[in-house]
């Protein structure tokens, strides 16, 4: 590689101008750090007219992809576009072509990572992603560099910020004495006036986004490729104030957590759903629009991550730092990626967990109909309260066999309002 690397930035919107920026701002940096100048190319963009400030010379402006990706001279392809597709053909048209790529696309390295990367191997070329789950934080580097002697035996992430600033703000509603009943709605909202969730907040609100970050997350700390399919997911979309209430009451925080990990037997067990951690978790901390990752390994015991999990800035930060790594090792191992065996994976059925319950009866009978049998699961209550429609209790059981207690509560579900959230 000579002493110029020749980028095409594929995006330029958030990400994209970010990363630009950054390699203005600190071309000198970058150029004592490797040895090396960058020099932008091309950047491919849909709307031409767009006025755009971060973009250094108009005529490196594209919409034709082909020309971003085929041009001789370019070394990497920066993929900052993001979707599914056309995405995921033009990483692939640049790997076949030779180039490295790196990419901030959680969704392409989710679904087909595993081909991306055997392609790369292929071509003798790197595909560096470490932007596509949670922002600024170098965690795929350490999985894969300082951390790699270890073995990993759980990963808890905050790898969602978007889900994080909202349950922050129901948090902040339910302090201030707003109507927890509309505390969802009203977060949302204020997420999306921020420029923190979008238009249509589905990916996020429903756990999608985690999802897709365990399943990368979890390939790298435990080596063995993870189905997409077998990663449990449940979104926020049905937590209500009244839950953010009762975890401050109880002392413990409501987070989204992606949570990975390998059990006695073996098998790998990786699931994304809302949460309640103790005060004295590493990541009670981590609130607002911010992402952090809590790891445990037989080497360094345990360790945590906590910083900006999205956002221009944060996220070229990531970008520039695979930028470097190409700079300065553009060739790579001549082995296997060991993150592509296989192996088996645990369905969520198979843990043991403990358990919050809040019931919504509509009087005092009722709940007691419904006590008698967590009572007999070894459940304890707390003392009733009424609500403007209806009576509630909260509930913490010890820890139970998740299959057979969603089976129980399933049946008392067509009774009343069962709210289950899961302990940490
Ligand atoms: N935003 C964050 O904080 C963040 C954090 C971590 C990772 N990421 C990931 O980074 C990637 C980019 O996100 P972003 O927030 O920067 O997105 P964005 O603001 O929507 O920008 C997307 C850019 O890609 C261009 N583009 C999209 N589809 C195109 C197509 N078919 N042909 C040509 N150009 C196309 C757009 O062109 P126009 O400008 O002409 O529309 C725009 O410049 C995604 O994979 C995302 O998941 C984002």
């Amino acid at each position: 590689m000579s002493k110029i690397l020749r980028l095409s930035v594929l995006g330029a919107g958030t990400v994209g101008g970010g990363v630009l920026t950054l390699l203005r701002e600190n071309a000198d940096l970058l150029q004592a750090q490797t040895g090396k100048r960058f020099e932008v190319r091309h950047v491919l963009v849909r709307d031409l007219q767009k006025p755009r400030a971060a973009v250094p010379d108009p005529k490196r402006l594209t919409a034709d992809p082909q020309r971003a990706i085929c041009d001789p001279r370019v070394d990497v392809v920066l993929e900052l576009m993001g979707g599914l597709e056309p995405a995921r053909t033009l990483i692939r048209d640049a790997l076949q072509a030779g180039k490295h790529v790196i990419t901030a696309n959680k969704l392409v390295m989710a679904v087909s990572g595993d081909e991306l990367i055997r392609l790369a191997h292929r071509q003798g070329v790197r595909l560096l992603y470490e932007a596509s789950v949670a922002g600024s934080l170098p965690i795929l580097n350490a999985l894969q560099g300082s951390l790699a002697g270890n073995r990993i035996t759980r990963v808890v992430g905050i790898v969602n910020s978007t889900t994080n600033f909202i349950l922050r703000e129901m948090e902040r509603a339910v302090e201030s004495d707003e109507p927890a009943e509309t505390a969802y709605d009203a977060a949302l909202h204020k997420a999306q006036e921020n420029g923190y969730a979008e238009a249509d907040p589905s990916s996020d609100v429903e756990g999608y986004d985690a999802q897709y970050k365990t399943a990368i997350l979890a390939r790298l700390a435990f080596l063995q490729y993870v189905p997409l399919e077998s990663i449990y997911r449940e979104g926020i979309t049905h937590l209500s104030g009244r839950d953010l209430l009762w975890a401050k009451r109880l002392n413990m925080g409501l987070k989204l957590l992606s949570i990975s990990e390998r059990l006695p037997d073996g098998r790998l067990c990786a699931r994304v759903h809302p949460t309640l951690i103790p005060r004295e978790c590493p990541l009670y901390v981590v609130r607002g629009a911010f992402s952090g990752v809590w790891l445990q390994g037989n080497g360094f015991q345990e360790m945590s991550l906590h910083g900006f999990g999205a956002g221009a800035r944060a996220t070229a930060s990531a970008v520039i730092g695979d930028l470097i790594e190409i700079a300065r090792h553009p060739k790579p191992l001549k082995i296997e990626d060991p993150s592509l065996r296989t192996g088996e994976t645990a369905p969520i059925e198979s843990l043991t967990m403990r358990y919050f319950l809040r019931l919504v009866a509509p009087d005092e009978d009722a709940l007691r109909a419904l006590r008698e049998p967590l009572q007999l699961l070894g459940a304890e209550f707390q003392p009733s309260e009424p609500l403007a429609q209806g009576v509630e209790q909260v509930a913490l059981t010890p820890p139970l066999n998740e299959g057979e207690f969603q089976t129980r509560i399933a049946r008392l579900r067509t009774e009343a309002t069962v709210q289950v959230i899961r302990l940490l």
